[in-house]
């Protein structure tokens, strides 16, 4: 599947973010590395890292090695809070591991101090502005964190990654970050889950899925980023295998009263 079949997520510039990514905290050293191919080969065209993760220069490895272009692959990667005043030269290192010339998307992993948040999405900006990542973002940021970038610079977060999953799902969250031009892209869907949920097996038994795999669609119907993460080749092909079913609205409707029950 090619990224351009896939469904996507529009952000500034004309850039398109595959909705269903491939997460990779966790998946290091050789584990990583086969990981990320495995994926690849599956048809992800978006992968999640970060310098923290510690595992970029397997990812990139994985990227090279899957003979894919190197512009049919969405990559993300993440700058710590604590490289304030470093932020190029870690983007620099990123880059250099993961042997790209350009990144598709740069997060702020977390909010750093108050006094420091200007200034690190001011140096964000220019990083893009020099053309090292396409788009620029935030991660585990509050709507009223965002304001303040955007009151600061006239400049939106495309992103805002944040834990999220249907036991999580807060509906006028979602609507703040649209009303600000701001992608919601949901982390660890399975972690906040529980799978063995009845909802989630019963409208998974309608499908002839897996409860993991309504979760994925859940979040793909509503237009929201999901990132999940394995090592295990049988879960990433079944993570990547739901692109044949959709959920109904009662169905949505359903998996969306989770988070009040
Ligand atoms: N921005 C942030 O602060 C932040 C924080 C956390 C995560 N993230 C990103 O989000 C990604 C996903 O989140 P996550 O890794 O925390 O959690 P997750 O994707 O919700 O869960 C991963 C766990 O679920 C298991 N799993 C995978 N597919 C499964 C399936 N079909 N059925 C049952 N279990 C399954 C995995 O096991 P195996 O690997 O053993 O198969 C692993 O133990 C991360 O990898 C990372 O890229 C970002």
């Amino acid at each position: 599947m090619d990224l351009t079949d896939q469904p996507t997520a529009l952000l500034p510039g004309d850039v398109r973010m595959p909705l269903l990514g491939f997460g990779t905290w966790q998946a290091t050293g050789t584990e990583g590395y086969e990981a990320v191919l495995a994926a690849l080969d599956t048809g992800y065209r978006h992968l999640d890292t970060a310098t923290m993760y510690g595992n970029e220069r397997e990812v990139g490895r994985a990227v090279q090695e899957s003979g894919l272009r190197r512009e049919d692959i969405f990559i993300t990667t993440k700058l710590p809070p604590d490289r304030v005043g470093r932020e190029r030269e870690t983007l620099e290192a990123s880059l250099e591991a993961l042997g790209v010339d350009q990144v598709d998307l740069w997060l702020i992993h977390w909010p750093p101090s108050a006094a420091e948040s200007i200034p690190m999405w001011r140096e964000v900006l220019a990083a893009r502005d020099e053309n090292l990542t396409r788009t620029v973002g935030v991660s585990n940021y509050s709507t009223a964190q965002i304001d303040e970038l955007i009151q600061s610079t006239e400049e939106n977060p495309a992103v805002n990654q944040i834990r999220w999953g249907p036991m999580l799902y807060d509906r006028q969250r979602h609507t703040e970050l649209r009303d600000r031009g701001v992608v919601l892209e949901g982390y660890s869907p399975f972690k906040t889950t529980d799978l063995s949920d009845p909802v989630l097996t019963r409208i998974a038994g309608a499908h002839n899925v897996s409860p993991a795999q309504v979760v994925l669609r859940w979040h793909i119907d509503h237009e929201i980023v999901v990132i999940p993460k394995s090592v295990t080749p049988e879960r990433i092909s079944a993570n990547f295998d739901v692109f044949h079913f959709s959920l109904n609205a009662e169905e949505m409707r359903d998996i969306d009263a989770l988070a009040s029950t």
